[in-house]
């Protein structure tokens, strides 16, 4: 008996950067996100005498093997089940150019395979509460669309649905500048960016920031979404400028598209930008805009390699029999 589950990765509109309780994984703001439609991951979990994580078909060792088995026997002891061991095979479905690895969808799989396995029957919040345990990002991935993750307690703090299949002109350009890996990872990142002076404005400024994105969506509001988007962005990356060790994931060329989607949206052309723990620049366009912006980045940065992805669905999971 083994079960498999396919989660995609998401991409924060309102982004999570700080935790209450980094043990349990509570947030200090709420988040909003887009479920993406190219971006994904699929695993596999089967019981064997011994612990074993494949990712694209290589066997892992080492720290994210670690996070894995550590996350799958935190579960175990969560929900009271007898200490298993465990095959895991993840393929991560992301086009090799887009550096675009992600723990949301990854540990959102898990949870939904690990739950199958088990015959837990979770509803969606229980099952976004376990991916939470594994990486913040990835309780959004239990839903398509747009989802909202939500400060609460360990009971509480999980993502919701905002709108699983939106009908709104939209498209997101993943925008790969550079593949080399992260260097100071999110979970390390956020801490630092809480010494900075403005953190506390960050705290602030979230209920409304989510009001405002929500009331974006709900009236369909591309230009308001992209708008509120590109502002939650620059004031995550202006908190890492400015924290008391400084730091940031800007490389020179992630400069250098910044100042060109702002160029271009001065000329008429609706599109913003949005950067996560990366120098990868994300625009957010519509339809009709994202051919011109695909050719003029395919004069301007060559070299950059290009993804056009729109929304994607929640978290699928299922068991496959023996016989298999
Ligand atoms: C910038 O979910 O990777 O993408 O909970 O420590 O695993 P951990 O962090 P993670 O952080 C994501 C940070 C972000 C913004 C976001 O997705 O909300």
């Amino acid at each position: 008996m083994s079960a498999t589950a396919i989660a995609h990765t998401n991409i924060a509109l309102i982004k999570y950067w700080g935790k209450a309780d980094p043990a349990l994984r509570l947030p200090l703001t709420n988040s909003l996100s887009m479920t993406l439609d190219k971006f994904y991951t699929q695993t596999t979990l089967n019981l064997q005498a011994s612990d074993q994580f494949f990712l694209n078909n290589a066997q892992q060792t080492g720290q994210s093997a670690e996070r894995v088995f550590t996350y799958l026997h935190r579960l175990e002891r969560r929900l009271q089940l007898p200490t298993k061991h465990y095959l895991v095979n993840s393929i991560n479905h992301v086009p090799t150019s887009a550096g675009l690895a992600s723990s949301s969808s990854a540990f959102a799989a898990l949870a939904a395979a690990f739950a199958q396995l088990h015959h837990l029957d979770l509803t969606k919040q229980e099952l976004s509460i376990l991916a939470r345990l594994g990486s913040g990002s990835a309780t959004r991935s239990i839903f398509g669309g747009f989802a909202e993750w939500q400060t609460g307690t360990d009971q509480t703090s999980y993502a919701i649905p905002i709108d699983e299949h939106p009908q709104l002109d939209l498209q997101l350009l993943v925008v790969e500048l550079d593949q080399a890996p992260k260097k100071i990872s999110s979970t390390i990142g956020m801490q630092r960016a809480q010494t900075s002076p403005f953190y506390q404005t960050w705290l602030d400024r979230n209920p409304s920031e989510i009001a405002q994105m929500k009331a974006a969506i709900q009236a369909g509001n591309f230009d308001q979404i992209g708008k509120l988007a590109e502002l939650n962005a620059n004031e995550m990356h202006a908190l890492n400028l400015t924290a008391q060790e400084p730091f940031t994931y800007f490389e020179p060329a992630t400069i250098k598209l910044i100042k060109l989607v702002q160029d271009w949206r001065a000329d008429g052309l609706a599109c913003y930008y949005t950067m996560d723990a990366g120098p990868n620049v994300k625009i957010l366009t519509s339809l009709k805009n994202s051919k011109v912006i695909r050719q003029r980045l395919a004069q301007l940065l060559p070299s950059a390699k290009i993804v056009v992805t729109n929304f994607g669905p929640g978290v699928k999971s299922w068991s496959n029999s023996d016989m298999e």
